[in-house]
């Protein structure tokens, strides 16, 4: 469905609001008429990877999040490489790490068998993160529909555009306004950290030689600084162990992230760095306090990332298969 169809039904008197039917904008009802199983059948599919494995919850929300981040929420961190197109799947942040790609592939197959050519890759992995947070047991959110998909990936744009763990804060902050989204934004999205894990060479800098000072992090509780120098004993054969973002409750989406946070339990020096900066670590605070502020603010800023540079109306395409473009 795309606008111009639209507009061929709309009443005459309608004319008179054409603005609002021209500018291709997102819709909560835009697969209403033409895929009305869709919200179902991709929470079937989120529902029942997931109880294959806990952590799928959060392997989607991340994979949305390095989707939207990187050029837009156009799908092209799905597509896999061809022979002219290095795409972002074997960019650094992703590379052995961004994961749930069979999951968002297995659900597209059933979205096409009910509904073939109509339901963009981007969309699909917009609700999955959705139902992912929710059945995680975080807020349940309304999100907008009509995005469609690249026609394009580029492995440099996600290594220039994704975050680090081991950049300064100001510098992860510029990577999100350069987007549209704001620093309060980045304290409410990295509330995401709340389920999932990370591998030991994301954070491993913190627990042995911080900075070339001989010495662990400061910034880093002893006991929780203990427990991770066993999972990730001093050597490069423990790079790829795992911990938990957020130990204290490691699969439910709540607020305990921030809760870590004021109690210098942060696993990435990225997540601890939040509380370095006055005006973010107030509002850390705040989210350690109020949960339902913090379920609040996520949905909203969630609506906001889904948002960033989407593709409508003629624009792209609707990928038959999320790994190539048609
Ligand atoms: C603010 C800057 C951010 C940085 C530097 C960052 C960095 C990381 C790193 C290094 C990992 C571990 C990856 C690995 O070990 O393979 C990770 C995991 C994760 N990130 Fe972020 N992240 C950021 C923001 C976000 C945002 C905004 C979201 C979602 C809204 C998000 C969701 C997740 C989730 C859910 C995981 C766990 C994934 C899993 O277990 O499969 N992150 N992040
Ligand atoms: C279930 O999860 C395991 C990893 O825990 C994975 O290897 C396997 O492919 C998953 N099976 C399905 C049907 O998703
Ligand atoms: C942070 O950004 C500045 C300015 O763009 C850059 O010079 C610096 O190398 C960045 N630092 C890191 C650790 O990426
Ligand atoms: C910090 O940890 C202590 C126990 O170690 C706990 O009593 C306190 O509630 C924690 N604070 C926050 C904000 O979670
Ligand atoms: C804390 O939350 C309240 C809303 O409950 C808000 O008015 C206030 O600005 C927040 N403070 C910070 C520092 O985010």
């Amino acid at each position: 469905m795309n606008c111009i169809k639209k507009f061929h039904f709309l009443p005459f008197f309608s004319v008179l609001f054409l603005g609002h039917f021209v500018s291709c904008q997102l819709d909560y009802r835009f697969y209403d008429s033409t895929c009305a199983s869709l919200t179902k059948i991709v929470r079937y599919g989120v529902w029942s990877a997931i109880a294959n494995e806990t952590r799928m919850a959060a392997s989607i929300l991340r994979l949305h999040f390095h989707d939207c981040l990187v050029d837009g929420c156009e799908g092209s961190v799905m597509l896999d490489d061809t022979s002219s197109m290095k795409g972002e799947k074997n960019a650094f942040p992703n590379r052995n790490s961004v994961r749930g790609f069979e999951v968002i592939d297995a659900i597209k197959a059933s979205v096409e068998k009910s509904c073939p050519g109509t339901v963009s890759c981007a969309d699909i992995l917009t609700l999955a993160a959705r139902e992912a947070v929710y059945l995680a047991g975080g807020p349940f959110y309304m999100v907008p529909l009509g995005r469609r998909d690249g026609l394009s990936a580029k492995e440099s744009s996600a290594n220039e555009q994704l975050p680090s763990p081991l950049e300064p804060l100001e510098n992860i902050t510029a990577k999100f306004t350069s987007k549209g989204l704001d620093l309060k934004d980045v304290v409410v999205l990295s509330g995401a950290h709340t389920i999932g894990f990370a591998q030991c060479f994301t954070f491993k800098s913190r627990l042995f030689d911080f900075g070339g000072s001989g010495k662990p992090d400061p910034a880093l509780d002893t006991s929780l600084l203990q427990n991770l120098q066993s999972v990730c004993p001093n050597q490069v054969d423990s790079d790829t162990n795992l911990a938990p973002l957020d130990p204290l409750t490691i699969n439910k989406f709540d607020n305990s992230y921030y809760m870590n946070l004021v109690n210098s339990s942060g696993l990435l020096q990225s997540d601890q760095a939040l509380m370095g900066n006055d005006k973010t670590a107030s509002m850390v605070m705040n989210y350690s306090k109020y949960p339902f502020l913090f379920a609040k603010d996520f949905g909203a800023s969630m609506v906001k990332m889904a948002g960033l540079g989407v593709l409508t109306g003629q624009n792209g395409q609707i990928r038959k298969t999320c790994r190539a473009v048609n």
